[in-house]
């Protein structure tokens, strides 16, 4: 019988629900029976064998509801194979400095799973999706827009996970 897989994602801005929805499909491409949902429509982890779990980050962590997600369903979590992906705009390269610096982002949730994959994919940055306040700061830090999703890395990593 096909594995049920949940893939379900915090998003502010939208690129990481598109990042969800690109792993979803690719997964369901692989046979397996695919729910993408927004973290907050989320009741239950029933019935499903594996959980993709995916956040953007905001000030250098997971966004707050989906840090509360993974705390209200620990057990459930650690019961099933669990994989992680984070969509960020920086530390995004592939040397040690980057590597350690996008692994801190994860650091309220790692504790909390036994083991899950971690996959880091570089976001996109559009002004004209922020809030008022995310404008703000995104100026502030002298943020530059850009879509740097690289679909090919995401399509790579779905192809593999849970396999
Ligand atoms: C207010 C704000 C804070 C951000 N903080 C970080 C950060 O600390 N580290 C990082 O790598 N990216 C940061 N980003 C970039 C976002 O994670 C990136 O744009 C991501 O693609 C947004 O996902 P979303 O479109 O699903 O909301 C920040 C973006 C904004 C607007």
């Amino acid at each position: 019988m096909s594995k049920r897989v949940l893939v379900t994602y915090a998003t502010r801005a939208g690129s990481t629900a598109e990042v969800a929805a690109e792993i979803g499909s690719n997964l369901s491409q692989r046979g397996f029976i695919v729910d993408v949902k927004p973290v907050k429509e989320v009741s239950s982890l029933e019935g499903y064998q594996a959980v993709v779990l995916g956040s953007a980050v905001r000030m250098g962590n997971w966004l707050p509801e989906m840090t509360a997600f993974v705390k209200a369903n620990q057990q459930a979590l650690n019961a099933v194979p669990v994989a992680l992906f984070t969509v960020h705009m920086l530390n995004t390269g592939e040397d040690e400095t980057s590597r350690t610096a996008r692994r801190t982002y994860l650091q309220a949730i790692r504790p909390l799973l036994h083991h899950a994959e971690e996959a880091y994919f570089a976001g996109r940055m559009d002004f004209s999706r922020l809030s008022f306040l995310d404008r703000i700061i995104a100026k502030m830090v002298k943020a530059v827009e850009a879509d740097r999703r690289d679909w090919d890395a995401v399509r790579a990593w779905a192809e593999m996970v849970f396999a």
